[in-house]
């Protein structure tokens, strides 16, 4: 894997199964026969975690059984919570081949390969025809897509018209320069960070109908104080999200989480969830 794309090989675990399913044991779980709820600590890889996806299906509300496109979607724990609450058939659209793998086979594992299946692929050419979806989606991903033009422009042709567009996402808050590493860019060459009033106008310049916008880093920061807060006893579980993602990537991963919390607290950094209908 080594020659692939640097942001690909920044996400890659290729052992995350595994240490997962050593987590798991460990709590006293099958990680043959997982839940949703007990994989949400590793798979839904966004601030505030499960809450946040949960957040976003209510905000989206995606006709039921619409087929939404969800654009670096990781693993698919959002997914396959949208899949099993609203019915709805979701496609994952990632740019890292291991998150392929392992994604389709926690699916399966949850018995919901039937409703979420997986693509390899780049956010900013998609292998979809015209108005294939009724819903999109993007939670943690703009961050690390450069061309912000292209990709509002490729959902907006993938979407049917009258379509939703739901995101949650990290954007940059006041222009005074980021602590790296962070969790999704060990340095500032794999951040494409953009203002949120710049994101606001291309989202919108790309053809789509703000109807919410809504600023939640102050949610955010009260689950990151949480969790720095809690107990060892209470930092496992669908709340917490740094234990999850440590097991993934390593004791490392404490110092972004770290410098993410300290740059929101700063303003430097602002997570906003949103919702556009493709015109
Ligand atoms: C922080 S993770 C978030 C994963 C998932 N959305 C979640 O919230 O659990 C960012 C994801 O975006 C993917 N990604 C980055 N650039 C992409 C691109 N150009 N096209 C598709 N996926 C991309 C990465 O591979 C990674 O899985």
């Amino acid at each position: 894997m080594s020659t692939q794309n640097p942001i690909a090989s920044h996400y890659t675990s290729e052992d995350a199964l595994e240490r997962i399913d050593r987590h798991l044991r460990e709590q006293g779980l099958d990680p043959a026969h997982p839940t949703l709820e007990s994989l949400a600590p590793y798979d839904n890889f966004h601030s505030r975690g499960l809450a946040a996806t949960l957040d976003l299906i209510a905000l989206a509300d995606f006709p039921a059984g619409a087929r939404v496109l969800d654009i670096g979607g990781g693993l698919g724990g959002p997914a396959r919570a949208l899949a099993s609450r609203t019915g709805a058939h979701v496609t994952v659209l990632d740019l890292t081949p291991a998150f392929v793998e392992q994604g389709h086979i926690l699916s399966d594992r949850v018995g919901l390969s039937d409703k979420v299946d997986f693509e390899l692929g780049d956010g900013t050419q998609m292998p979809f025809a015209d108005g294939s979806f009724a819903g999109a989606w993007t939670q943690h991903a703009t961050m690390n897509i450069a061309n912000k033009n292209a990709l509002y422009a490729e959902i907006h042709r993938v979407l049917k018209p009258g379509s939703r567009l739901a995101m949650h996402e990290v954007m940059l808050g006041n222009s005074d320069p980021i602590d790296y590493p962070m969790p999704w860019a060990g340095s500032a060459e794999l951040s494409f960070l953009r203002s949120a009033s710049d994101m606001r106008a291309l989202i919108a310049s790309a053809g789509f109908r703000e109807l919410a916008w809504e600023d939640e880093t102050p949610k955010v920061l009260e689950f990151v104080a949480r969790g720095r807060d809690a107990s060892p006893a209470e930092r496992t579980g669908p709340a917490q999200q740094p234990p999850g993602q440590m097991i993934l990537f390593g004791p490392a991963f404490v110092e972004r989480i770290q410098n993410f919390g300290r740059n929101l607290g700063m303003g430097r950094l602002v997570v906003i969830q949103a919702m556009f209908e493709r015109k």
